[in-house]
Formats: structure tokens, sequence, C-alpha cells
């Protein structure tokens, strides 16, 4: 057996924190410092040249016709949401385990959320769960490749044609990630991404949306897209004529949503080194993950496919399950791991959403209604109660956040590794100081309600 945990009394297993460049995201190069002073110094923060030929690269390496630059990921989704038609009084599915920001948008399109139930053994949404909710008012599912690990797309898919409805892939955690070969944000209708500086494919506050579907690509661009609409509106039912309607340079709808070139400028080379980096991150991560499959209680969450990879790895999780470890609480385990000197190691799930206040009772236009219901006909009750998603209400006392490693350092994954397996051994001992999870596990990142 190891040495005594250091929470018990023993000593402590790393003294020195590891060097930070193994975690420091995202990573620079000269090309990056050059690209914005170029923009800079051209004066073209606010064009659209750098912007399409961003769009142009990105929607290349996706295999997809059409990209179209946003201001940010929530932007990019509220494109994709309104280019797949949706509007006033539909329903859109979404896994109540996500950022706010997959879904919210629906509000400002006059259109509700549906919430399923996860698997828990990828925390992506239930196909099977999902196609219960389908109602004559569902537009569109939103399937999101949760901390970088693909949704089960083949039976979303086919759900979704067998029901006519649109799929919208939320890929903001998913960056080069493949479901069996084929890469997330071609799967779908359309699909968003955050490319904000703490993603995986890290830019800055920005996003872009995907699509192969001339129709959708014009209504985003008619949403959001001020000035583009005299050049990219092509299909009759979209052009604006120039002279006969005054509004060439007004959003159709929507707030005016382009994306600034810094950040442009910025994936442009990302496009370039990010490959490379992707690579680095699969083999350590990969590495970690067959370490920690050992230890019993712990298990890594990677596709099942061998076709199937989790690209940038972002905020990857871990299956924590406390009866294999004596009872022993993800709380208690965490701050025993602590106490070694590991980090950026903690429990950690989206609190699901449909238990948030906005979800059920907040009147966000002052109609009188919950905004949930209010584009519902009377007497319509989508809103869920309290155990109704058992799953992903069970979430935060059975997930941890991995350290997330960008280098391949055998020695200091080794070392990593150590103290969660020192961990999980004593994990009889340590029910001495084990006072349980807190009552509410989880994180909304909404508000401090
Ligand atoms: C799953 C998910 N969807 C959408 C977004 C929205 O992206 P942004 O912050 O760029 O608006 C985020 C951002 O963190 C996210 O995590």
């Amino acid at each position: 057996m190891s040495m005594k945990p250091a929470l018990l009394g023993g000593e402590k297993l790393i003294s020195q924190p590891l060097p930070r460049e193994l975690f420091t995201w995202p990573i620079l190069n000269a090309e990056m410092d050059q690209a914005i002073l170029d923009v800079l110094h051209n004066r073209k923060m606010s064009g659209l040249d750098i912007t399409r030929q961003f769009e142009q690269a990105f929607a290349d390496w996706h295999g997809v016709k059409y990209g179209l630059g946003c201001p940010n990921g929530t932007a990019a989704l509220q494109c994709a949401l309104y280019g797949a038609g949706v509007g006033s009084g539909d329903e859109v599915i979404c896994s109540t385990c996500t950022f706010w920001a997959s879904i919210t948008q629906v509000y400002s399109l006059r259109a509700t959320v549906r919430f399923a139930d996860i698997v828990p053994e990828t925390l992506c949404i239930d196909p099977d769960y999902l196609e219960k909710l389908i109602t004559p008012r569902t537009k569109a599912v939103m399937a999101v490749h949760v901390y970088s690990m693909p949704a089960e797309m083949d039976q979303i898919s086919a759900i979704c044609r067998k029901h006519r409805i649109k799929l919208i892939e939320d890929c903001s955690h998913s960056h080069g990630a493949l479901y069996k070969g084929k890469i997330t944000g071609s799967l779908g209708d359309a699909a968003g991404f955050s490319i904000m500086t703490g993603k995986s494919f890290a830019c800055g506050e920005g996003g872009i949306m995907l699509t192969d579907d001339r129709e959708i690509y014009e209504r985003a661009i008619l949403f959001g897209h001020a000035r583009r609409h005299s050049e990219d509106l092509q299909l009759e039912a979209y052009k604006i004529q120039p002279g006969k309607l005054w509004h060439c340079g007004i959003p159709w709808g929507g707030i005016k949503g382009r994306l600034n070139q810094f950040t442009s400028a910025l994936g442009l080379v990302q496009l370039k080194k990010y490959p490379a980096e992707m690579a680095e991150i699969q083999a350590a991560m990969n590495y970690f993950s067959d370490l920690i499959d050992e230890i019993p209680g712990l298990k890594s969450i990677r596709p099942a496919d061998a076709r199937s990879t989790k690209g940038g790895w972002y905020a990857s999780h871990m299956i924590y399950d406390s009866a294999a470890l004596n009872g022993l609480s993800v709380t208690a385990f965490y701050n025993a791991i602590s106490a070694e000197g590991i980090a950026g190691c903690y429990p950690y799930g989206y609190r699901p959403l449909h238990l948030h206040p906005l979800f059920q009772t907040i009147d966000v236009f002052n109609e009188g209604r919950p905004t949930r219901l209010s584009c519902l006909p009377e007497g319509i009750d989508i809103r869920e109660n309290p155990g109704d998603l058992p799953l992903a209400e069970r979430i935060g006392s059975r997930v941890m956040l991995q350290p997330q490693f960008k280098k391949f350092d055998k020695k200091a994954i080794e070392l990593y590794v150590s103290g969660f397996r020192k961990i999980a051994e004593y994990s009889k001992e340590l029910l001495s100081v084990d006072k349980g999870n807190p009552q509410e596990m989880g994180k909304w990142f909404m508000s401090a309600i």
C-alpha cells in the first residue's frame, strides 16, 4: 500500500506544482502576434475580408459548404436555430446538462425548450428520451457534444429524419472531435461553435456557424448579419431587392452579428497549428485515461467506437463511482487528492438546466407567464418536476473534471495518477474525514440562484 494520505497526516505526494506549460492554454506563437498586428495596422478590425477567409477555411476543414462568423458561440447557435426555421411556438429538444448558451436563445426566437435526460456513461443527450419528447410543435434538436464527448449521432439523426425535424450540433466543446470517423459539426443540418479563449479551438470572443444548406445559411445572414445582404443572398425567397427595400444593411430581427477580425485572423493561424496540438492532447489524455481506468471507482469517459475521438478534450471528465470506493463521497476524494498536490481536478458537472428558475418560473418579457410556457397554447405545461430527469439530476455526485494535460509528459501524468491510486487505496480510512457531498452539486454558470 502507498504511504498514508496527506489528509490523514501522511506526506504530500507532490510538493512542487507541475510545470505550468503542461496545462497552459491556448498555446501562442509568433504568427499569432503578427496576425493581430496586421489586422491592427491595416485598420481591418471591423471588415469582412479576413472573416470570409476564416469562414471558408473552417468550413473546408469540416467538409461543409458554408461558414458564418459570429460574435460568439451563443450567437452562432442562435443563427443556426433561426436559420433552421425555429420561430414562434416551436419547441427545441436539448439535453438538460449543458451550458445555458446551448439553448436559452430559443426565448429570443419566441420558441421554447424541452429538456431530455442524459446517457450516464457519456453525459450526452439520451436519444430514446429525446424521441419521447417529440410533439407536433418540435422544430429541432440541439445535440451538444458535451465536454468533448460526441453525442450518439446515428440514432439522433435517424430520429430527426423520421420526424422531419432539424438537427443542430453545439460543437462548442468538440472542435476536431470525430464521431465514427466523421468530424463533429458536419453531422446535422447546422452547427454552432464557440471559439472563445478557453475553448479547444481558441481564438478569442467569437463563434462560427456551419451548414451545407443554402436556406439555413441565408436565413442566418438575414437574421443578424447586417451589410452582407446584398452580396450573400442568392435564393429568391431571401433576396433583398436593392432600391426596393431599404434594409440592405439592417439585420432582420436579430442584432448585428459580425465577427471581429482579430478573432478571424487568430482563427486562420489556429487552423494551421490545431491538428498537431490536438494530437499531443489526445496522446496525453489517452495515456492518463488508460491509467485511470485501472483504478477501482474511476472510469474515463471515452467513445466506445474506435473511429470516434474527443478532439481537443475540452473540459473532459471522468466517472466517479462512490460505491466502488467504500462509499467515499466525490467531495472527500477531491479533498484528499488536493491535499496530495493534484490541481485542476474537482467534482463538477453541469447542474440540470430544467431545475433553474429561468426554465420554471421566470417571466423574461413581462408577459404575465413563465417565458418557458409563454409561446405555447394555454393549458400546455412542459415544465419538469424535480426527479423527472433522474440521471441528469444525479450527475454532480458522480463526475469529476480531469486535469487537462496539453502536453504529453509521461512522468508527470504517472505522478498525478499515482495520487489518484493512493487515495483510492485509502478510501476506507478516508471515510473518517468524509463529511459527504454538499446538498447542491454542480454548477449552472447562469446566476447565483
Ligand atoms: C456548450 C456551450 N455552448 C455554447 C457556448 C456559448 O459560447 P460563447 O461563450 O462563445 O457565447 C458555450 C460557451 O462556453 C458552451 O460551453
